[in-house]
């Protein structure tokens, strides 16, 4: 991947030739390097991972910015290029054509990020763990998408009636199956993609003690004993008189969730700091193996901040997760040699970031 970036942050203007391995960006606090992963998160994902406000991703003074990236998809070049500008105007480029929405792009870019807020996949609500699944799912299952819409459309009207506080009429029995023939097949699509994900992760986790009997659980959102379409609608309407009452519907796959477990107890109640990033890093990498291994995408990995809580035994775990990756991998650290040593048999591309210029360097900071 090759990625340009223009008034981006602190950034004035860098063309970065990124390793189609491992790529380590590596400088001082405030000097650039998370800027450097979230111009690549924004350009695949459309939308950054620090900030809703897209005029403070802009550098200061400037009116726009600008980022265009080239990268290998499938044995083409793809092109992807975002304009920014101060007034809210955006603008993207697919192979030099004007796009309307930016799901043109992120379904060509399967984007993963590590951060030090990725936590909030094991202390965060339901809703973190669903982003996590369904945007795996959305690369993985090309039907999921319009399903999804679908389902949301439904669920929406059901919504409407409840909020005008209409009494069930034949309206209701209309969108309730519409709802429970969807939710169904958004659930028996999950509930695969949870098994695949499973089998991935087993042999990754299989050395790690603290995590022997991990166990990974999809919640459907509403009581499902045997993925009955009946069930869901007879729970439905159930639950209908509490619905009314909070103008909402309660059940369904919007309320999904992931347990994810060890020995039986929780792991955000169980697990340490450490153990809990290593797990982080399993699931992500899982994910990444599994969008890789269903079709012809190039997934990425950001990692930001690798080497922060992880003693040697831990980084060792997680560097031999990434060994088996087939992601495109960025990692930002403050000083190399928290990374280097243990990456020697992998062709690592080296950028050093000061004040927003980045340079490429060999392992030992002499630039190249
Ligand atoms: N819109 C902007 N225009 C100019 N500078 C900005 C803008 N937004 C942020 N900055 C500055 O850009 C710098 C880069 O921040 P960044 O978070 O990328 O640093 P970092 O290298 O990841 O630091 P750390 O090691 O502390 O995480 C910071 O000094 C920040 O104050
Ligand atoms: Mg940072």
């Amino acid at each position: 991947m090759q990625l340009q970036l223009t008034e981006f942050r602190n950034i004035h203007s860098a063309v970065l030739q990124f390793s189609p391995t491992m790529n380590l960006i590596c400088g001082e606090n405030g000097s650039g390097k998370t800027s450097v992963l979230e111009a690549v998160y924004l350009l695949a994902h459309g939308r950054s991972f620090r900030t809703t406000k897209a005029h403070k991703m802009i550098k200061h003074q400037q009116s726009q910015l600008v980022l265009h990236g080239k990268v290998n998809w499938a044995q083409q070049l793809l092109s992807v290029g975002m304009q920014r500008d101060r007034n809210g105007e955006l603008q993207l480029r697919l192979n030099g054509e004007k796009v309307l929405r930016i799901a043109d792009i992120a379904s060509l870019l399967p984007v993963q990020l590590i951060t030090p807020e990725s936590f909030r996949l094991f202390f965060g609500g339901p809703k973190e763990r669903r982003q996590f699944f369904d945007l795996g799912l959305f690369h993985v299952e090309p039907s999921f998408y319009e399903l999804w819409v679908l389902f949301n459309k439904v669920l929406k009207q059901r919504n409407a009636l409840l909020k005008s506080k209409q009494q069930y009429n034949d309206s209701y029995s209309f969108w309730d199956q519409q709802l429970a023939d969807t939710a169904i097949a958004i659930q028996e699509l999950r509930q695969k993609y949870i098994a695949q994900l499973d089998l991935i992760l087993r042999p990754l986790i299989q050395p790690i003690a603290a995590l022997a009997d991990l166990e990974l659980e999809l919640v459907p959102g509403w009581i499902c004993k045997k993925g009955d379409t009946a069930e869901l609608l007879v729970q439905l309407q159930e639950n209908f008189q509490s619905d009314l009452k909070v103008g909402y519907t309660q059940l369904g796959p919007q309320k999904a969730d992931l347990r994810i477990k060890v020995g039986g107890e929780y792991v955000d109640e169980f697990l340490s700091r450490g153990q809990l990033k290593v797990l982080l890093f399993a699931l992500k990498v899982a994910q990444s193996n599994l969008i890789f291994s269903s079709g012809h995408k190039q997934p990425l990995l950001l990692i930001d901040d690798l080497a922060s809580e992880l003693d040697e035994q831990s980084k060792r775990f997680i560097f031999s997760f990434l060994h088996h990756i087939n992601s495109q991998v960025f990692i930002t650290a403050i000083e190399a040699a928290q990374v280097l040593p243990h990456v020697s048999d992998t062709e690592v591309g080296l950028f050093h970031v000061e004040h927003g210029q980045i340079v490429r360097t060999d392992e030992h900071g002499r630039r190249t």
